[in-house]
């Protein structure tokens, strides 16, 4: 499928559907503490995106069982909530895509859980750096590839590894559309263009990049147990530069 760009009224549609993910996010983000389970976000979760008219469109995607992705820890992507209950020290991750009036929206945050060592701290912190570093290059007429080359410097930099397997992607009337959007230097012919709508999404780990899938079939986890980290925003390119779609 070829990169779509987007009409100012379809641009007004993704913002209307992220400003119901950000207002999702601010409901559950009440609620993320020590003793809490990730079912129980997911649920309130869930509540609120219908509340407020949307779709939560990861229910039955590919058979995904939950309308909220809640990794902790090791868990990179995909955690499927379920009653364990989170503790001081760790940290969670939730990836929220939401459906409005036909169009997409994808952000995902990472949630410090009381008190974390400074290693995991700047993980978290140095995360959402390399999404803001990623995110800075961004503007019409400017390579796709500097995207990736600007997070995988930084997050190097950093001494983070960057999960590959995974990788930010186009986003419209569906949650996944062209081009892909890796978070590490690659070959493309792509140029950004006025009115695309992307999410950027890098996801790095403490220790080695190593990952895989666990036994649920849909969990990502490090291979060395270290913690991970994921920070995504749905954006639309402009002339000079980028708007954010899902807030701050
Ligand atoms: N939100 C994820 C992304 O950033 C996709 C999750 S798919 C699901 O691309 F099935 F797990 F919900
Ligand atoms: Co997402
Ligand atoms: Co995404």
């Amino acid at each position: 499928m070829a990169v779509t760009i987007k009409s100012a009224h379809e641009i007004e549609l993704m913002r209307e559907s992220c400003r119901l993910l950000s207002l999702v996010f601010d409901g559950m983000e009440k609620m993320i503490k020590p003793g809490i389970t990730t079912a129980e976000i997911n649920q309130l979760g869930d509540r609120l995106i219908r509340e407020y008219g949307g779709i939560p469109n990861f229910l039955n995607y590919d058979g995904y069982p939950a309308s909220i992705c809640v990794s902790v820890n090791d868990e990179v992507v995909h955690g499927i909530p379920d009653n364990r209950k989170l503790k001081n020290g760790d940290i969670l991750k939730v990836d929220l895509t939401v459906r409005f009036k036909g169009y997409e929206s994808d952000s995902a945050r990472t949630y410090i859980i009381g008190n974390v060592s400074d290693d995991v701290r700047s993980l978290v912190e140095n995360t959402k750096n390399a999404l803001y570093k990623g995110l800075s290059v961004v503007k019409a007429g400017t390579p796709l590839s500097l995207i990736g080359k600007t997070i995988e410097d930084y997050a190097h930099k950093n001494g983070l590894s960057i999960v590959e397997e995974l990788v930010g992607h186009g986003i419209g009337t569906s949650m996944h559309e062209d081009p892909d959007v890796p978070n590490f230097y690659t070959k493309t012919n792509v140029i950004l263009k006025e009115g695309m709508t992307i999410c950027i999404e890098p996801m790095l780990n403490l220790g080695k990049r190593s990952v895989y899938l666990d036994d649920n079939d849909w969990t990502v986890k490090t291979e060395d147990g270290m913690p991970s980290a994921h920070f995504e925003h749905t954006i639309v390119v402009t002339k000079d530069g980028y708007e954010i779609l899902t807030g701050e």
